[in-house]
């Protein structure tokens, strides 16, 4: 495990540096997407070095984590929408680059198994970014969740839902109160893993997921298995370390 602390135009830099490093390997690697606020200075950065032509992303394949059940792509809450707007544009993707879970998928069940199979196919996930949730979930991941879970149909808990309240114009009742994430299992199968935390908000979730006790009640924890995690995390997410 390594832990970087520093100020989070740095985080965003060190993050592109590794999936740069990742890129001059396999150019054709396989690279999983989070959404939220705290991953925004990494694809900044990523779409700062592709408008300058110094990262050529032209065969990555990549992969969201996760995705709000009953939401399309076209929904713009939905992490499909978010990626699109974040990613996908301002790095110039093909759309067809950015493999995502639907939400709106008759069999939501299927639609897992499914894109386990297509992450499979795709020789697995090389690079996985990840953010962390209040409670240290991981995507989707509540506390509870096994750390052999696939990716599956979840429901959300009452503070999920509240912290993304925000995106929603701060009405709970707008949020979905299913998802569809990659499981822990799964997400431990990347071959790296990067997770970024931002804010005195986070400090107790990183404290817990570093230096707690390895516990399903804090699904980050899961990442002290992992031989290759990076903890990128600003000041005050690390002051509790
Ligand atoms: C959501 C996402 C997670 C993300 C978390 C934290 O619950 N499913 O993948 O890590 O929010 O989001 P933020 O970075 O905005 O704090």
């Amino acid at each position: 495990m390594r832990i970087i602390i520093d100020d989070i135009p740095e985080l965003g830099r060190f993050a592109v540096d590794l999936i740069a490093e990742q890129i001059s390997y396999r150019p054709d690697c396989t690279i999983g997407l989070a959404t939220g606020s705290s991953p925004l200075p990494i694809y900044h950065e990523l779409a700062a070095r592709v408008a300058r032509g110094e990262l050529d992303l032209s065969q990555v394949q990549f992969f969201a984590l996760d995705e709000y059940a009953g939401l399309g792509g076209d929904h713009p809450m939905s992490y499909r929408f978010f990626l699109d707007e974040h990613v996908v544009g301002p790095c110039g993707l093909d759309p067809a680059q950015l493999r995502t879970l639907n939400g709106r998928a008759e069999d939501l069940a299927q639609e897992c198994r499914d894109y386990e199979d297509a992450i499979a196919e795709a020789g697995g996930i090389d690079l996985q970014i990840l953010g962390i949730g209040h409670n240290g979930h991981l995507a989707f991941n509540e506390p509870t969740s096994s750390f052999g879970s696939r990716t599956r149909v979840v429901a959300l808990t009452p503070q999920t839902v509240d912290a993304n309240a925000r995106f929603f114009d701060d009405d709970p009742e707008d949020v979905p109160l299913l998802a569809l994430s990659q499981g822990i299992g799964t997400i431990l199968e990347a071959g790296a893993l990067i997770l970024i935390a931002t804010g005195g908000g986070k400090a107790p979730a990183i404290h817990s997921a570093i230096e707690g006790e390895l516990t399903s009640s804090v699904p980050a924890s899961a990442l002290q298995l992992h031989r290759q995690t990076t903890f990128l995390v600003d000041a005050p997410a690390g002051s509790m370390l």
